[in-house]
């Protein structure tokens, strides 16, 4: 595959626009709209927000994937939500992105880390068992998904 190196944006990052472009040019529905615009001014505020944390997966310096936190007080939840660009899939970058992001809230001292996972996505609940998360059976009433988590 390459080396796979993991990082975290900081807030001065100057990937940013390198970043808005893998979630646009792969049809991402991670930001909800596709222009470059929003994405570059929506990661520059979260990047700056207590309330999200973002890892990026490159290979051989290419972004190829990206694992975003994001933590809502209200509910005490730090939820992951992981991408991989097509063409790199099923080469282990969601699993690792995953393993780092826990490997960070266990030393942050999270109890517990989940994600919500829409109950067409096979893959993703596969992805979620093989890392050790427990799947509910019932679909999550505000998130139209199953509630996957992991305690720490
Ligand atoms: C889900 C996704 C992130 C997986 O990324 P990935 O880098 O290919 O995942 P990994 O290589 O780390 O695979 C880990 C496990 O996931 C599952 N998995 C990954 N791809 C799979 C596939 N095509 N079919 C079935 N299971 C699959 C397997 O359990 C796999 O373990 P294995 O390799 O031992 O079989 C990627 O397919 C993706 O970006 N999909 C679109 C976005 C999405 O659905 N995100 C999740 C919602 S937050």
């Amino acid at each position: 595959m390459g080396n796979l190196i993991i990082y975290k944006l900081s807030k001065k990052n100057r990937y940013l626009e390198e970043i808005a472009n893998l979630l646009v040019n792969n049809n991402s529905t991670f930001f909800g709209d596709f222009s470059k615009e929003k994405v570059t001014r929506r990661l520059e505020y979260e990047v700056n927000s207590k309330d999200y944390i973002h890892y990026i997966a490159r290979v051989n310096k290419e972004p190829v994937g990206f694992l975003f936190v994001k933590i809502r007080m209200l509910n005490r939840d730090y939820e992951l939500m992981v991408y991989v660009k097509s063409g790199q899939r099923k080469k282990g970058i969601a699993s690792s992105l995953i393993k780092r992001a826990i490997c960070d809230a266990k030393k942050n001292g999270e109890e517990e880390v989940c994600g919500y996972i829409d109950p067409t996505n096979e893959i993703s609940k596969s992805l979620a068992k093989k890392m050790g998360f427990s799947i509910d059976d019932k679909i999550y009433p505000f998130r139209d998904g199953y509630r996957a988590s992991m305690n720490l």
